[in-house]
C-alpha cells in the first residue's frame, strides 16, 4: 500500500523527504509516477488535475496539503467514500498572524503611501487614526481567524469577528450567522476574510456587503479568490464605497497579466503567500492520519463534507 503525493504545480520531493523522515518504512509515490493505482490508500493533494481522484479504487482518505479543502470538495471526481482531512499547524497560524498584522498596520499608518511618496521625493505627513479607533472585522473565527483576531485585539485595535456558530473570545466582539452579519459589518472599517470557500461563502465579498461597511473601509482577502466579486470591487473603489483592497488570493491564479487589479494604486496584490505549509511542520500529522486511516480509525482534522470545511 502506498501514500500518493499529488500537486502538479509543486516540487513534492521535500514533502516525500519529510514524510520519509517521519517513517522510513513508508511507501511514498509522487504523481504522475504511480506504479500500481490499486496500492494507493491515502493521498496528500493540492490542486489535483480534474478526473483524477476517482481512479484509485482503494483510496481511503485524502489530506489537503493546506488549510483549505475547496479544491477537494469542489472536485466532481472525489468519491463519496473518501474521507477528507486538512492540516493544522502553529506555523500556519503564525504566518497568517504576521501577514494580517502587517497589512493592517500598513493601512492604518499609510505606509504604502509613504513608500510611494519616497519614490517621488515628496515629504507629506498624513493623519492616521489611533488603533483603538479602527474597527477591524474578521469573517471566520476558525483555526486562523481566531488567533488573528486575538492578536489584533492585543495590539489595541477594536476587533469583531463573525462565524457560523456563536463564540466567546476575550476582547473580541463576536457575531454569528446571517442575521448578525449586518451589525458586524456596520462596525467594521478593515474587513479581513478568513472564511473557507463553500457554497454559502462563495462571492460573499460583493457590492451589497461593501455598502454595509463603515466608511472609509478596506478589504483584506487572505482566504480564496472566489469569495470576492472582482467587478464589484472595482466598482466600489471607483465610486468611493471602499478605499482599498489588499489581496493575496484570486479567482484565477496566477493573476492574469491583463487583470484590472494590477493597475490600481489602491489594490495591493501578493501571490498567495500569506501562509505556506512547510512539509516538516505537518509531516507528523499526515503520517499519523495515514496510519489512522489504514486502521479504520477516525482521522484528526477531519472535514465535515456536509458543511464544506
Ligand atoms: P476553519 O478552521 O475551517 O474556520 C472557518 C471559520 O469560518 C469558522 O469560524 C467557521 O464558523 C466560519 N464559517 C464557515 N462558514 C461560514 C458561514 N457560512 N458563515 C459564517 N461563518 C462561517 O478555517 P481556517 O483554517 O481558519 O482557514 C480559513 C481559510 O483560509 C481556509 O479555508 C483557506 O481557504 C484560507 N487560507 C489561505 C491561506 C493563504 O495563504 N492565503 C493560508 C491558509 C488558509 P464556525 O467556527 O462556527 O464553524
Ligand atoms: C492555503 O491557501 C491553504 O489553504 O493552506
Amino acid at each position: 500500500m502506498s501514500l500518493l503525493l499529488i500537486a502538479p504545480d509543486r516540487d513534492m520531493t521535500p514533502w516525500s523527504e519529510a514524510l520519509q523522515a517521519e517513517d522510513p518504512n513508508l511507501d511514498i509515490e509522487i504523481w504522475p509516477n504511480v506504479s500500481d493505482k490499486k496500492n494507493v490508500q491515502f493521498a496528500v493533494s493540492w490542486n489535483q488535475p480534474k478526473h483524477l481522484l476517482d481512479s484509485y479504487p482503494n483510496m481511503k482518505a485524502i489530506s489537503s496539503l493546506g488549510a483549505g479543502v475547496d479544491h477537494l470538495l469542489g472536485d466532481e471526481a472525489l468519491p463519496e467514500s473518501v474521507t477528507i482531512c486538512r492540516v493544522v499547524a502553529p506555523s500556519l497560524v503564525q504566518q497568517m498572524k504576521e501577514y494580517v498584522l502587517g497589512t493592517v498596520i500598513n493601512i492604518q499608518r499609510n505606509l504604502v503611501q509613504y513608500i510611494r511618496q519616497k519614490d517621488i521625493g515628496r515629504w507629506e505627513a498624513r493623519s492616521h487614526p489611533l488603533a483603538k479607533d479602527v474597527g477591524i472585522g474578521i469573517l471566520g473565527l476558525g483555526e486562523l481567524g481566531r488567533p488573528v483576531a486575538q492578536q489584533l485585539a492585543q495590539v489595541g485595535y477594536t476587533v469583531s469577528g463573525w462565524s457560523r456558530s456563536e463564540k466567546n473570545i476575550d476582547h473580541v466582539n463576536t457575531f454569528a450567522g446571517a442575521d448578525q452579519l449586518p451589525n458586524f459589518l456596520g462596525q467594521t472599517q478593515i474587513l479581513i476574510c478568513l472564511l473557507p470557500l463553500t457554497p454559502e461563502t462563495n462571492n460573499i465579498l460583493d457590492l451589497d456587503l461593501f455598502k454595509q461597511l463603515q466608511n472609509p473601509s478596506w478589504i483584506i482577502n487572505v482566504a480564496r479568490g472566489e469569495h470576492l466579486v472582482d467587478e464589484d470591487l472595482i466598482y466600489a473603489l471607483d465610486s468611493g464605497i471602499i478605499d482599498g483592497a489588499w489581496l493575496d488570493v484570486f479567482n484565477e491564479e496566477p493573476l492574469p497579466n491583463k487583470h484590472a487589479f494590477w493597475n490600481r494604486e489602491n489594490i495591493i496584490v501578493t501571490p498567495h503567500i500569506a501562509s505556506i505549509t512547510k512539509p516538516s511542520e505537518v509531516a507528523d500529522q499526515i503520517v499519523e492520519n495515514y496510519k489512522l486511516s489504514l486502521s479504520g480509525m477516525e482521522l484528526n482534522y477531519k472535514v465535515d463534507r456536509d458543511i464544506g470545511y
